[in-house]
């Protein structure tokens, strides 16, 4: 698939603001801080279109980006680790579940989660939940760049072996800094929209 086009569709801090047309979406769900935004700006070959920070809890709503104008990628707010007010991070919680719930457009989630770390209880339940939804479950393990290639299969082993996964197929190490499996996962998202 080739980026031809991309606009930032809408910015949601609330269900009401979700887009009302039925455009197929790809959502980024993962942890504060694991890349999502870095990802989103990699993949489109935009530097700094999503707004991405060193401190966990940057991206605060749900952003739309609106691709070839045919389909939208989805910037979802991070759970986990941000240093934000329970309030805060109840009200982040809330919104990524009501999108991630009632969505009806919703064809595909990927799951974020860096390469460096074994992936934390959430990130088992946002898995097994985007399992039991009936996604694929594609993960992406951001931050490839900073672990030595030598221990890559260590790392994926140790992610499948804690998320579960049979497929290592489902798995794809990425870095936002060398673009390292763009290739492939821009032609997998073409895959997916066009299915
Ligand atoms: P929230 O919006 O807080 O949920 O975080 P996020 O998941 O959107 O993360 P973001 O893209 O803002 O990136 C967090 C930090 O990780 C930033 O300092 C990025 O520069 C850095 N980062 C993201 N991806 C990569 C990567 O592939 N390699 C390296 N070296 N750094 C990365
Ligand atoms: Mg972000």
């Amino acid at each position: 698939m080739k980026i031809k086009s991309v606009n930032l569709d809408q910015v949601a801090g609330f269900p009401s603001q979700f887009p009302k047309d039925d455009f197929d979406e790809i959502a980024f769900a993962g942890r504060s801080n694991v890349g999502k935004s870095s990802f989103i700006n990699s993949f489109l070959g935009k530097k700094n279109l999503a707004k991405t920070s060193s401190k966990p809890g940057k991206t605060k709503t749900i952003n739309f980006y609106k691709i070839n104008d045919k389909f939208r990628l989805v910037d979802l707010p991070g759970y986990g680790f941000a240093r934000v007010s329970k309030k805060e991070k109840e009200k982040w919680n809330k919104l990524i579940h009501d999108y991630l719930y009632t969505r009806e457009n919703l064809k595909e989630v990927f799951l974020l989660v860096d390469i460096r770390h074994a992936p934390t209880k959430q990130d088992m339940q946002m898995y097994d939940w985007i399992i039991d939804s009936g996604f694929t479950g594609f993960v992406i393990a951001t931050k490839y760049d900073k672990i030595p290639k030598t221990h890559l299969k260590k790392h994926i082993k140790e992610l499948t072996k804690t998320l579960n996964i049979d497929d290592e197929g489902l798995v794809f190490a990425y870095s936002s800094l060398t673009g390292h499996n763009n290739d492939v996962l821009l032609e997998q998202v073409g895959v997916i929209i066009d299915s």
